[in-house]
């Protein structure tokens, strides 16, 4: 029987920068989304009716709640392809964790069903699915770095070398629906504690030049002073990856991952730093392109 499976790539933000809140309820962002080499896999084989889902993750549900089965749904509304399938996920990607887990699983569902039913969908109609379904939906689609505007829908391929990163997950996660609302009582208590726009361009010409003292000050997250005050533990993380030797450390999406970047050194004397220091991390590097 004919079956897909694709790696569903984790994700980092090289910098997020929110604005303010918008009428229809989004925020306009600007960010750099890297995938990952570390991911889940997902293979999709088609079943005569009805979406079945299994995951090897307890912490993950398998029904309409999990972002992938609504992939499935969408994607059978949107071929009126009439028939169900199996999804299987091998989750490698910590949940909840701001590394982009359940949109790539996601993404590798609707990208798979496309494969295994005779690609009916073009790549933009699965894009502008992907968009309804979460925003990280399409640039995970896309499976190569790019600079991300608007609620996240507008997506610019750039060029990035591959990156050593560092990976904290503290092991609970953050709602990106609170950091959001966090972030607006936030600002709206005091003056604003927005970083500079970031600048996609910039950043990867400073990263494909190998020059990351100019490139660290635009990995800022606009979600750091919530998260970091909700959860000090990760501010203390942010600045013992700096301390132990990573160029530049930053939240990734609403959190809770930490990431540090390491250009100028081997990324093992910071990884035994910072397990000495009792916040293991896990090494991975960013897809380049
Ligand atoms: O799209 P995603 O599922 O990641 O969004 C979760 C929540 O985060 C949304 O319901 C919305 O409240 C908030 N959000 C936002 N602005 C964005 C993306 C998400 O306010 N650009």
């Amino acid at each position: 029987m004919a079956v897909v499976t694709l790696h569903a790539r984790a994700k980092v933000n090289l910098g997020l920068w929110v604005g303010a809140l918008r009428p229809d309820g989004y925020h306009d962002l600007v960010t750099v989304i890297a995938p990952l080499a570390l991911a889940d896999t997902v293979a999709t084989r088609p079943a005569r009716s009805g979406i079945v889902l299994r995951c090897d993750s307890a912490e993950v549900p398998c029904d309409e709640r999990n972002l992938a089965w609504k992939a499935a749904e969408a994607f059978f509304a949107a071929s009126g392809i009439k028939s169900g399938c199996h999804v299987a996920i091998r989750k490698r990607i910590p949940v909840g964790g701001g590394l982009g887990g359940g949109s790539a699983d996601a993404a590798a569902t609707l990208a798979g069903l496309n494969r295994l039913f005779g690609s009916p969908l073009s790549p933009a109609r699965l894009r502008r699915i992907g968009a309804r379904l979460g925003s990280d939906v399409p640039a995970l689609l896309l499976g190569r770095p790019c600079a991300v505007r608007g609620r996240g829908e507008r997506l610019r391929r750039i060029s990035l070398p591959r990156l050593n990163l560092l990976l904290h997950c503290p092991g609970h996660g953050i709602s990106t629906a609170w950091a959001y609302r966090a972030l607006d009582r936030m600002r709206q208590s005091g003056p604003a504690l927005t970083p500079p726009v970031l600048s996609p361009r910039l950043l990867s010409l400073y990263l494909r030049r190998n020059e990351p003292d100019r490139a660290a000050p635009f990995l800022a997250n606009s979600f750091e002073p919530v998260a970091f005050r909700r959860f000090p533990a990760l501010r203390r993380v942010r600045n013992l990856l700096l301390q132990s030797g990573a160029d530049a450390a930053c939240l990734s999406g609403s959190g809770s991952t930490v990431y540090g970047l390491v250009m100028k050194q081997d990324w093992k004397d910071p990884m035994a730093a910072m397990s000495r220091h009792g916040s293991p991390c896990l090494a991975t590097s960013t897809i380049p392109a």
